[in-house]
């Protein structure tokens, strides 16, 4: 199928529009660049989605596996480092010092964080291990507030819960010392999280949960359907995908996503790795991720470790990049499935946090009292039948404290998505004011930028953009 072009042609010049500000110069100019997204986080990022990974601290010292890291990851989960074990090693003693410092690597590169896990029957420390009954309870929500609330602010999303169904055609729990303290242990452990930190997403984590037909797979789905009509807050769930020849991808996992979506969840792939090699791994990598992309709430992928040498089952050559940090066939094949697009996360997830800076930069002051002006340029982005994608990448021309950009939609074009930035709306609704969403200063030539999606009703022209500082 051909994709309309847009009416624009390529390095055209768009004609600058809006109001100006007295003391503020607008510049539009359009000069559209389609690049392909050239890494995972990159390319992921086309849709609105996060491409993860899972970090070991005791690799952070390891240069090929930090730069591999930084280039193609957006998204960080401690692989074993936030367990139980690890953050509590003796009851109500709490260690962070390993998730500290995979957290505090994440954000000092602007990634985000995965929390992984908060109660799970495996790597329990020893001293739970031997708990039961009401006194186990109590420290399992123990546990769950207090690493949350460490953490607060700093979890993109957790798993509150891992692993809590059985293997095999029962379709129900798994035995465990914590399913031996009541049913309703799971919806206790979510509702302590969200008390403890109101602004992560909560998701409940298993695998083999990936073929809709599975036993497994029902059993989680009736307790999340059962989870949303009762209130319990639930926000996620997370599909661990660790596949092998005797567990292969399966052909209708799109099908587990969307259903899974539909109850009113995202969906997450959480621990994603493949055995084998060559075009047969690289394939079924592409059906993952082309599964995630049918789904518009499946908000991002995360494979679990960087080479194949960093695998918990490292014989099994299951990851994206060989032990000596090349690209394997099958991170060609993700890389290009992420690029072909796909449908588009409405709810972007947030933007990067800002790194701490010990010696903030002080607000710019204008040499020479040079009236603050930008410029801002439109470049296309990804393109589907009923929408295409905008970025608007706005440069100080002088030293600014703020700024403000319009786009303006012609009918029946609608925006129905943006990321990077705080919009408003005329009463029309084809005229976005877009502001950034933390401080607007930039020191001459220094730019940033802001997306958009439009739903453009088979009309094609760009939008216009102006940009006006203060
Ligand atoms: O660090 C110690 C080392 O000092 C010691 O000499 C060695 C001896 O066994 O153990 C090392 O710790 C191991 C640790 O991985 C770090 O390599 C643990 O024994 C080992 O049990 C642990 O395995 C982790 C496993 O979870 C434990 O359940 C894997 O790294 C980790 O990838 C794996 O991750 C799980 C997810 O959390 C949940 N889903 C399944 C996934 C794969 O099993």
């Amino acid at each position: 199928m051909t994709t309309p072009r847009p009416t624009h042609r390529r390095g055209r010049l768009a004609a600058a529009a809006g109001c100006l500000a007295a003391a503020a110069l607008a510049v539009t100019i359009a000069v559209p660049a389609a690049a392909a997204g050239s890494t995972l986080q990159a390319a992921a990022g086309e849709t609105n989605r996060y491409f993860g990974t899972a970090i070991a601290a005791n690799k952070l010292s390891d240069g090929t596996y930090t730069n591999i890291a930084n280039r193609e990851f957006n998204m960080i989960t401690a692989e074993n480092e936030m367990k139980m074990d690890a953050t509590e090693p003796n009851r109500g003693q709490f260690s962070y010092s390993n998730g500290d410092r995979i957290v505090n690597w994440a954000r000092q590169n602007g990634k985000q964080v995965r929390g992984h896990a908060l109660a799970w029957h495996s790597q329990q420390p020893g001293w739970m291990q031997n708990l039961s009954g009401t006194d186990l309870r109590n420290a399992m929500l123990n546990h769950v507030t207090q690493v949350a609330s460490y953490y607060k602010g700093k979890i993109y999303a957790w798993d509150v819960v891992n692993e809590a169904y059985a293997d095999g055609s029962s379709g129900g729990r798994r035995d465990s010392n914590l399913q031996r303290t009541g049913n309703d242990w799971i919806e206790a452990a979510f509702r302590a999280a969200r008390a403890a930190d109101p602004g992560a997403k909560l998701c409940y984590n298993d695998y083999n949960t990936d073929n809709w037909s599975h036993a497994k797979t029902q059993g989680v789905y009736n307790m999340v359907r059962d989870f949303k009509s009762r209130g319990v807050p639930i926000d996620c769930v997370g599909f661990q995908a660790h596949f092998n020849s005797g567990n292969p991808v399966p052909s209708n996992y799109d099908v587990t996503l969307r259903n899974f979506a539909a109850l009113g969840v995202d969906v997450q792939i959480t621990e994603l790795d493949i055995e084998g090699s060559g075009s047969s791994q690289a394939q079924q990598y592409q059906g993952v991720v082309q599964a995630c992309l049918s789904v518009a709430r499946c908000t991002g992928i995360t494979v679990w470790g960087v080479r194949d040498s960093d695998s918990w089952r490292a014989s099994g050559t299951p990851l994206l990049f060989d032990g000596s940090g090349n690209k394997k066939a099958a991170y060609t094949s993700v890389l290009n499935q992420l690029n072909a697009g796909g449908t588009t996360n409405p709810n972007p997830n947030p933007t990067t946090p800002t790194p701490t800076d010990p010696n903030p930069t002080p607000t710019p002051t204008n040499p020479g009292g040079s009236t603050p002006s930008c410029t801002a340029t439109y470049s296309e982005g990804q393109k589907w039948n009923d929408r295409f994608n905008g970025t608007v990448t706005i440069r100080a021309n002088t030293n600014i404290s703020s700024w403000q950009s319009t786009v303006t939609v012609r009918s029946p074009q609608k925006i129905i998505a943006t990321w990077n930035g705080s919009p408003t709306w005329d009463s029309s609704g084809n005229v976005m004011t877009m502001r950034p969403s933390g401080s607007g200063a930039l020191s001459a030539g220094q730019t940033t930028s802001f997306g958009f999606t439009v739903q453009h009703g088979g009309n094609w022209t760009w939008p216009s953009i102006t940009c006006s500082a203060s």
